[in-house]
């Protein structure tokens, strides 16, 4: 069993945590938490051990009758792969803890490429991250443009591509964000920075980027544009390799998929916790071939999508297993078909 902590648990900790569970080759050792929230006592009736993320917050679990196991420095101990979920930026300074205990420590989209050795998506990087000590699972944005750009790249090889990314202006529970009247530019320059991220794993590829964010929280929209090496290539060979490839699922606006709100209450008929799409989601009716540019729609569960990249990430830094059968073993433990 692989022994897993997770430090940080927010929106993505309490998903990998879950996930790190469901999986039979996993033992969760723990969690930490800084507040001694809801949160904190929801991870304690789940039988999580709780520890405390920094020495000051233990008073506070003791104050609000919570019981902590220790602190991050006993959880280090007892691990063999510690998972950073903490806010931006954090995870950096949390590097030096991990560097002089457990060694090997997966972080998130929010730290800087050069916090790892690898920025990595499963299907596209595995074995260069196998065996490395520091891997860091791109953000969600950069893991949907992976997804969907290798796949083509891989079929019919991309010239060039451009995206334009619609960003959820929060995450549902951020009630302090915005924006709620505008459509933010984000940033005004262009590139945004996911075109560079997106070469953090897919060096080859030849990106240009730009951002906004709008008013909603469930998911993140993406238009897509790539000209393809291969200019014979139908629209039908198109969708035939997204409908291959792992990780992306295919959805029809006819079927009623009008916008970000279907798709979602699509992962809750399909009774994924907490409405959880891993999947990037390509609506098939948008994919148009035009003077050899290909041109999608592409939507982006900004909370679920990097979930399968932290559990896959776990066993690329163990380094027994193949990419091939790690994401296989972690697709059928969350309930992706493909
Ligand atoms: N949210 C997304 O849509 C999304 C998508 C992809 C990637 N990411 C990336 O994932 C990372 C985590 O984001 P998130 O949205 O999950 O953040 P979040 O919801 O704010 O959760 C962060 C967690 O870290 C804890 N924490 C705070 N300071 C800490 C410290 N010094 N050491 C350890 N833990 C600490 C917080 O504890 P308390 O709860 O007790 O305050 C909280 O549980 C970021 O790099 C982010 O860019 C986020």
């Amino acid at each position: 069993m692989i022994r897993v902590g997770v430090n940080g648990y927010g929106v993505i900790g309490r998903r990998v945590a879950d996930a790190v569970s469901a999986q039979q080759d996993m033992k969760l050792i723990g969690v930490t938490k800084v507040k001694p929230d809801y949160k904190a006592r929801m991870a304690l009736e789940k039988k999580y051990p709780l520890y405390a993320a920094t020495e000051s917050s233990v008073k506070d679990f003791a104050k609000n009758s919570m019981e902590v196991s220790g602190t991050i420095e006993d959880l280090l101990k007892q691990v063999d792969v510690i998972v950073d979920a903490s806010p931006d930026d954090v995870g950096a300074k949390n590097k030096e803890k991990y560097v002089e205990t457990v060694g090997r420590a997966i972080f998130q989209g929010g730290e800087s490429p050069g916090v790892a050795e690898v920025s990595f998506v499963a299907q596209c990087n595995f074995e260069k991250a196998r065996g490395a000590k520091f891997i860091r699972v791109v953000s969600c944005n950069t893991t949907a443009l992976c997804r969907a750009l290798h796949t083509i790249d891989e079929n019919f090889g991309i010239e060039r591509a451009r995206a334009v990314i619609a960003r959820r202006g929060a995450d549902p529970d951020e009630t302090s964000k915005g924006p709620i009247d505008a459509v933010v530019l984000d940033p005004a320059e262009i590139p945004s920075h996911h075109a560079g991220d997106v070469n953090t794993v897919l060096p080859d590829i030849k990106l240009v980027s730009m951002a906004l964010k709008v008013p909603t929280t469930h998911m993140h929209l993406h238009t897509l544009i790539a000209s393809l090496r291969d200019r014979s290539v139908t629209e039908n060979q198109v969708i035939d390799a997204f409908e291959e490839a792992t990780r992306i699922m295919v959805i029809e606006g006819h079927s009623g998929f009008k916008s970000t709100a279907q798709v979602i209450d699509l992962a809750r008929e399909m009774g994924r916790p907490r409405n959880d799409l891993y999947e990037a989601v390509i609506w098939k009716d948008s994919i148009r071939i035009v003077e050899g540019e290909v041109h999608f729609y592409m939507g982006v569960h900004q909370e679920a999508i990097v979930v399968p990249e932290n559990v896959d990430a776990i066993r690329a830094i163990i380094g027994k297993e193949s990419g091939k059968s790690s994401i296989s073993s972690t697709n059928s433990s969350l309930g992706i078909l493909k």
